[in-house]
């Protein structure tokens, strides 16, 4: 079983927001060429949120944090560190972490950004928990915000991306703990974190940006030509993150001598259903202990984990004491996952 020799960090509050605009498919297929049918075939998505022209990625992030300091029962002041998931921050300088310290009235903590896309989330709780280990912080704040319907390319060339991604932001107080030595550890007990760089044109936005052989930080043909969409090829990207989803489920079983009759919740990013699907039959899990809001969310990138936790929590199947995996892959490419007690 999973022991705890040093000091780790608890789940002491959560909190997500999501805008209230709904697109459904029935709504994609008045503006492209697509229809409901492929899209809840092939991903299982029928609708998601759709942030408002006021709200920027900063707002979104903010009304999440805002939400999960209420359930600690805590208040801005009181955070010593906060670790901040997106790949749409409001500007490309500075990050986005800084803007919701302010916003959210903050003492002057470190805000640090972090990129790994879909993996976000689960990157910054492994941070959040290292910093725990090494630094005398209390109070850490999780954070992944993204809002990818302002960037996604609407029409035929960019249907396969457009019809996935949705709008929202989840986030976790973590209370770092003091107490060593427990007969059953809570809170993070383990994480894996993996990234190969050779994935990167299989997922990415091209433009803008600083790269060798561009003048120009963007361009007018960048926008003409649609570069600053996010350019997919996705059966490349099905192929791994399947395969990196499930290995990093069975590494963090096998290390830590756990099979999945110990686990309560596998919580998967949410990517696309047959992605999950493929997970729940290939390590033979549970219906009941799998987590799933892609249907109504769609794919929210560093959003997913937290409002599956939600999702979770108000469902009744996430409860104190349940043990969890969660399981991401995405642009870069990234994965990772996270073991917690809860
Ligand atoms: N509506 C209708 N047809 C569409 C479409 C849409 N929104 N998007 C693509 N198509 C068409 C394609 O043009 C293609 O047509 P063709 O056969 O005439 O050439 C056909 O559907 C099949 O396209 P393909 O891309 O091979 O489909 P797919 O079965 O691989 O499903 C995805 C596409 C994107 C749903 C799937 O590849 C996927 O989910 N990949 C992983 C995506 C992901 O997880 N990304 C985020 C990672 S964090």
């Amino acid at each position: 079983m999973v022991s705890s020799a040093s000091p780790s960090s608890e789940i002491v509050g959560l909190g997500s927001y999501v805008p209230q605009k709904v697109m459904t498919n029935q709504e994609l297929e008045s503006i492209m060429d697509t229809t409901d049918e492929w899209i809840r075939t092939r991903t299982g998505i029928s609708e998601r949120r759709v942030a408002d022209v006021t709200e920027g990625t900063s707002d979104l992030a903010v009304a999440a944090c805002r939400d999960a300091l209420q359930d600690a029962g805590l208040r801005a002041k009181d955070l010593d560190l906060m670790i901040v998931a997106t790949c749409t921050p409001d500007y490309f300088m500075p990050g986005l972490g800084v803007l919701i310290q302010n916003k959210l009235g903050c003492r002057p903590i470190p805000a640090i950004d972090l990129r790994g896309q879909c993996s976000g989330f689960a990157w910054a709780l492994s941070t959040a928990d290292a910093y725990s280990k090494m630094a005398d912080y209390q109070y850490i704040l999780v954070v992944g915000s993204d809002l990818q319907t302002r960037i996604l390319d609407y029409s035929l060339d960019g249907r396969n991306s457009a019809v996935l991604f949705g709008d929202g932001a989840g986030a976790c107080v973590l209370k770092v703990k003091k107490t060593l030595g427990e007969s059953q550890p809570s809170g993070l007990l383990d994480h894996i974190l993996g990234s190969d760089g050779s994935g990167f044109s299989h997922l990415m936005v091209p433009r803008p940006g600083c790269q060798a052989n561009n003048s120009s930080f963007i361009s007018h043909n960048d926008i003409d030509s649609k570069k600053t969409a996010p350019y997919m090829d996705g059966r490349q990207v099905f192929k791994y993150a399947s395969y990196y989803m499930e290995k990093t489920v069975t590494e963090l079983m096998a290390r830590n001598k756990l099979s999945i009759d110990d686990i309560d919740l596998i919580i998967p990013h949410q990517a696309n259903l047959r992605l999950s699907k493929i997970l729940k039959t290939k390590l033979g899990i549970p219906p009941e202990k799998m987590v799933s809001v892609i249907e109504k969310f769609g794919n929210t990138t560093s959003a997913s984990l937290p409002l599956c936790f939600v999702e979770a929590r108000q469902s009744g199947k996430l409860k104190k004491g349940s043990l969890i995996i969660t399981t991401t892959f995405g642009s870069g490419f990234t994965w990772g996952g996270n073991l917690i007690r809860w």
